[in-house]
């Protein structure tokens, strides 16, 4: 172990904590009896948390970190929001469970929110399915393909992110999840998503007349690239699967026309588009759902994280009426025991409510355009990050060598093992920096703020950020 990482490791012994125990101990206790087979060990040297409020997270030392991911993007509306756990403090009072058989009032109203908003922004009817985190929801939006469509193929972007369950992982771009779990007959086919940064034909984005595009759409000009039956242009795919922006793949931003040119050659060969909202959903990117920026209708969308701030695991699928209809989804043809929980729908019929009484909208672009200007302000000062880019509170900052294209993980993973030792000292005292990396060469900061973070604390993330990346940069020079 090098004499940098025993510094890191060596913390005061702290009677903070509810065991009373200290970190070290806690540490040894998790380094035996928790399975890292979860990302907790990406990092060398894994924090404690004990507390949280707003925008910030506490360790079990006090040390306070400015959090710019926020439960990957989970919390949109500040850690221990008073009027949203107060919504769920509520219902643990009255009907904290119940049998995911029998109706409660907020189950109801909130599928009736949800398909009311839907509605007016798609104008499209559709209902409201609930289940418990993401990637159950998209297991059960491909049941509903499936089912409408009789096939089991999909179309889903290179980069793409689903979840890990078995069915979310075959349309998951990375081999990485799959690998060690045997033969996916079903794994999608993966297309370059419109990543202009690094364009995946090395076009440049002013010049390249939506290339990718046009050879998307190559693909169904004769029956000889496997896709399709030009006959009676029937295509062995059933549907297309995707994020809007980008999320586990860097928080990548489109091109404003790519997704109805996208959509275009999808309908005129009948198939589906499901768009996963999951992380970018609930006006991250400053609208309810990000594909609203681009102007089309999906057949499907899901969604979870912050619709319920985080508090519960509740996730949702949303379809056409006529994909879900009780005559070709009836009774039983999903089912999950804490799908529509009380507690989980109690907090996100507040959080639709708060929603509707606050203007995101206008917010959010706002508070984006400020942090992207400071983003900006940076990359200037430093040729090591290559790109910055942003749809409202969805941010990326890629980390690079010093010719500002070479992905560099290194600097990226040692700039957010400096935020997480809590040792910064911008803004006057000791504090910490919660970055998340995501990016196909795990070299993208994915900044996904409380969206009521304020100019204060964006230039204290700023600084926070400025101080860590010179430090990791002194270290690996
Ligand atoms: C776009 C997207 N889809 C699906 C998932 C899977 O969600 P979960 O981790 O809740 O299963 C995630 C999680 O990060 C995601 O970002």
């Amino acid at each position: 172990m090098s004499q940098n990482k025993m510094e890191i490791t060596k913390r005061p012994e702290s009677k903070a904590t509810s065991s009373g125990m200290s970190w070290d101990e806690l540490l040894k206790l998790e380094e035996k009896y928790c399975s890292w087979g979860d990302t907790v060990h990406y990092v060398p040297h894994p924090n404690i948390f004990k507390s949280c409020k707003g925008s910030y997270l506490y360790d079990i030392e006090g040390v306070e970190f400015l959090d710019l991911q926020m439960l990957y993007s989970a919390v949109n509306f500040g850690y221990r929001n008073e009027r949203l756990d107060a919504a769920l403090k509520r219902q643990i009072d009255i009907l904290p469970h119940l049998a995911c058989q029998y109706l409660h009032e907020e189950k109801i109203l909130l599928a009736a929110k949800l398909a009311q908003r839907a509605q007016a922004t798609f104008e499209e009817a559709g209902r409201i399915h609930f289940n418990v985190g993401g990637a159950s929801a998209v297991e059960d939006s491909l049941k509903i393909v499936r089912n409408h469509t009789g096939k089991s193929l999909m179309f889903a972007f290179m980069g793409g992110y689903h979840g890990r369950t078995l069915g979310a992982s075959a349309i998951t771009s990375s081999y990485r999840y799959r690998e060690k779990y045997g033969h996916f007959g079903d794994r999608a086919m993966f297309i370059p998503y419109p990543y202009c940064f690094r364009c995946p034909y090395e076009k440049k984005k002013d010049s390249c007349g939506m290339f990718c595009l046009k050879q998307f759409e190559k693909l169904f000009e004769t029956e000889y690239y496997g896709v399709i039956n030009n006959k009676n242009n029937n295509c062995e795919f059933a549907a297309f699967y995707a994020e809007a922006v980008q999320g586990t793949g860097g928080y990548v931003v489109p091109p404003a026309e790519y997704f109805s040119g996208l959509k275009k050659i999808l309908d005129s060969h009948n198939i589906m588009f499901v768009d996963d909202e999951i992380q970018m959903g609930f006006f991250r990117t400053g609208k309810f759902w990000s594909i609203e920026h681009f102007g089309i209708t999906p057949d499907i969308i899901v969604f979870g994280k912050a619709m319920t701030n985080g508090l519960n695991p509740i996730s949702c699928i949303w379809a056409k009426e006529k994909l879900i209809n009780p005559k070709v989804f009836g009774p039983g043809s999903t089912h999950a025991t804490f799908s529509s929980n009380p507690q989980g729908t109690a907090a996100s019929l507040e959080v639709m409510k708060l929603i509707e009484e606050s203007d995101f909208a206008t917010s959010v672009p706002k508070k984006g355009k400020y942090f992207l200007s400071r983003l900006k302000d940076l990359r200037k000062k430093y040729k090591q990050i290559g790109d910055v880019d942003g749809l409202g509170l969805a941010l990326r900052m890629e980390m690079c060598e010093k010719d500002g294209f070479t992905p560099s993980k290194k600097l990226a993973d040692r700039i957010e093992e400096i935020g997480l030792e809590g040792k910064l000292s911008a803004g006057g005292k000791r504090r910490g920096l919660i970055l998340d990396i995501g990016g196909y060469y795990k070299n993208v900061f994915t900044l996904a703020p409380s969206l009521y973070i304020t100019e204060k604390e964006m230039d204290l993330g700023m600084d926070l950020f400025e101080e860590a990346l010179k430090r990791a940069l002194k270290e690996l020079a």
